[in-house]
C-alpha cells in the first residue's frame, strides 16, 4: 500500500491557497479553537489537556509540553511566552514552511499556550534570514490585532496578550533557548547556566516559557478535534504527528508530515525513494546533531531513535548513498560547529577547532595513522563536559561518521586522498528544495516578494 502523509500542521498550506490571510484561515476553522479555550475554558483545565495530549517539544528535546508548561510559577508575574522560530539545524526546514505559509496557527497556539500558562506577552525569536516569514508574520499579527484576536481583552474575553516579532542575526547557538534569551535582551547570545531553567527564571529573570513553531502550531488541532483524536497516531510516548525536512541523496526532498513511529523507510518512500535508485549509505534521523543511522527499518519516534544511540531531535532527515564521502561529511559537520561555536566554555571552542584541523589534513591525505584515535579522544574529552548541548553534539557528529565509517577515514590515510570523486560539500540542504515535489518547500526566490504580496 501506497503511504501516504497524515496531514494536520500541513493540511491548511497543501490544500489551500493563500493559507496566510486572515479571512482564508478563519475560513477554513481558524481561531476557533482559542476562541473557545479564552472565553470558557481556564488555565488550569487548558493545561491539563495539553498534559494529556501527551504532545512533545517539535525544537529538539522532545520535552513534554504541558509539563513543562506546569514549572511555570503560579504567583510570579509578568510571565512570558517565547517561540523558538530560530530554526538553525543542519537538514531542516519544516519551521520556516509553517510560519510562512500559515502564521496564523502559530499565533492562535501561542493564544492558547499564553492563556495556560499565564503571559500576557510573547515574543517570537525569528531566524534573521526568514525574510518574508517575518513579513508575513508581521501583517498577520497586524491583522489579528485588528480583529480582536490580540490586544486587550482577547476575544471580548478579560484576557490581555501582546506579542512582538523579533529578528534575530543568525546564530545557531541562539536556537538554545537560554542563549535565545540572552539575545533577546541585547545581550551576546551566549547560553546561560542551569538551573534556573527559564519556565522559573527567563526572559528579564521572570517565568518563561520556551517553545518550538511547530510545537504550537500543533496546539489549535488537539483543541479543535480533542486528546483521543491526536493519541490515535504514534506511541503513548510520542503521539501525534511530526514534520519531518527529508533533503540529500532523494527524489524529493521536502516537507512530510507523518505519524510518529512512521518506519523511515516509508518516510524515503514519500520523498520518492532515494536518487537513481541507489541504497541508503547512512542517514542523519534528526538534524546534523543526531547521530547517523545505517538502516531504515526503524520507527521515527522520540524513544525508538533514543534507544538505538541517536535522536529525532528537529526532524531533519538527510539520506546519503554510497557517493558520499564520510571523512568529508565529519568535516562539513565539524567545519559547522566550529564557526558556531560561542567560545564561552574551553571543550567546545578547542575541541570543535581541533576537529576540524585533523579532520582536514586526513581529508586532504595528510592524514596519520594516530589521528583516528586521537579524534575519537577528543571526542571522549568533549562529550558530557560542555557547558551546552551544541559541544555534545559536535563530539556525537564526528564520532558517528568515525565509528561507522572507520574505512572511508582509513582509505584516506592509506591512499593519502580521498577516495571519492564526487563533490558533495553541498550535500545538507542542498536538495531541500526541489520543484514538483508534494512536501515542496518555497523556492528561495519566494522570499523576495513584496510587501503586498504579505498582505492579509
Ligand atoms: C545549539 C542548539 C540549537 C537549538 N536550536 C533550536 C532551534 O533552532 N529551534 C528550536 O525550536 N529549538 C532549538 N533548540 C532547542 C531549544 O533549546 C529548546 O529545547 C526548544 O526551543 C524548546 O521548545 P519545544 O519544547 O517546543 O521543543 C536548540 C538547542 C541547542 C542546544
Ligand atoms: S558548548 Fe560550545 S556553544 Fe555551548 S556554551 Fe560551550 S562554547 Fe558555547
Amino acid at each position: 500500500m501506497a503511504v501516504s502523509q497524515a496531514l494536520v500542521v500541513r493540511k491548511r498550506l497543501v490544500e489551500v491557497d493563500e493559507p496566510w490571510k486572515l479571512d482564508i484561515y478563519e475560513n477554513t476553522g481558524g481561531y476557533a479553537a482559542a476562541r473557545e479555550v479564552v472565553t470558557t475554558s481556564s488555565p488550569e483545565d487548558t493545561l491539563e489537556e495539553v498534559k494529556a495530549s501527551g504532545l512533545r517539544g517539535r525544537g529538539g528535546a522532545g520535552f513534554p509540553t504541558g509539563m513543562k508548561w506546569s514549572f511555570v510559577p503560579k504567583d510570579i508575574f509578568p510571565k512570558y511566552l517565547v517561540i523558538n522560530h530560530d530554526e538553525g539545524e543542519p537538514g531542516t526546514f519544516k519551521d520556516r514552511e509553517m510560519f510562512e505559509l500559515d502564521p496564523h496557527q502559530l499565533l492562535e497556539g501561542m493564544i492558547i499556550a499564553a492563556f495556560a500558562v499565564g503571559a500576557s506577552k510573547a515574543f517570537i525569536y525569528c531566524r534573521g534570514e526568514f525574510a518574508l516569514g517575518s513579513r508575513r508574520m508581521d501583517q498577520a499579527i497586524r491583522s489579528a490585532y485588528e480583529k480582536g484576536y490580540l490586544g486587550s481583552g482577547i476575544f471580548g474575553s478579560s484576557f490581555d496578550f501582546d506579542v512582538v516579532l523579533h529578528r534575530g542575526a543568525g546564530a545557531y547557538i541562539c536556537g538554545e533557548e537560554s542563549a535565545l534569551l540572552d539575545s533577546l535582551e541585547g545581550h551576546r547570545g551566549q547560553p546561560r547556566l542551569k538551573p534556573p531553567f527559564p519556565a522559573v527564571k527567563g526572559l528579564y529573570g521572570q517565568p518563561t516559557v520556551v517553545n518550538n513553531t511547530e510545537t504550537l502550531s500543533t496546539l489549535p488541532h488537539i483543541f479543535n478535534h480533542g486528546i483521543d483524536w491526536f493519541r490515535k497516531w504514534g506511541s503513548e510516548k510520542s503521539p501525534g504527528v511530526k514534520v519531518f525536512s527529508v533533503s540529500g541523496h532523494v527524489n524529493n526532498p521536502g516537507n512530510y508530515e507523518v505519524p510518529l513511529g512512521t518506519k523511515l523507510s516509508d518516510v524515503l518512500e514519500l520523498a520518492g525513494g532515494m536518487l537513481d535508485g541507489n541504497a541508503p549509505k547512512a542517514v542523519i534521523p534528526g538534524g546534523i546533531s543526531a547521530p547517523l543511522l545505517t538502516i531504515t527499518d526503524i520507527a521515527m519516534d522520540f524513544e525508538t531513535l533514543q534507544a538505538a544511540g541517536t535522536m529525532l531531535g528537529s526532524g531533519g532527515i538527510v539520506f546519503m548513498d554510497h557517493t558520499t564521502c564520510m571523512v568529508r561529511n565529519a568535516l562539513i559537520a565539524a567545519e559547522f560547529y566550529e564557526h558556531e561555536s560561542c567560545g564561552k566554555c574551553t571543550p567546545c571552542r578547542e575541541g570543535t577547532w581541533w576537529q576540524v584541523k585533523v579532520l582536514e589534513r586526513i581529508e586532504h591525505g595528510e592524514g596519520r595513522q594516530e589521528d583516528l584515535d586521537l579524534l575519537l579522544d577528543m571526542c571522549e574529552r568533549m562529550d558530557g563536559r560542555c557547558f551546552c548541548p551544541l559541544g555534545d553534539t559536535a563530539a556525537w557528529a564526528v564520532r558517528s561518521n568515525l565509528q561507522l565509517f572507520r574505512e572511508d577515514f582509513q582509505a584516506h590515510i592509506d591512499e593519502g586522498r580521498c577516495t571519492y570523486e564526487t563533490d558533495h560539500r553541498t550535500l545538507v540542504g542542498a536538495r531541500a528544495i526541489g520543484p514538483g515535489d508534494a512536501g515542496v518547500t518555497p523556492q528561495p526566490s519566494e522570499g523576495i516578494g513584496s510587501d503586498s504580496e504579505a498582505s492579509s
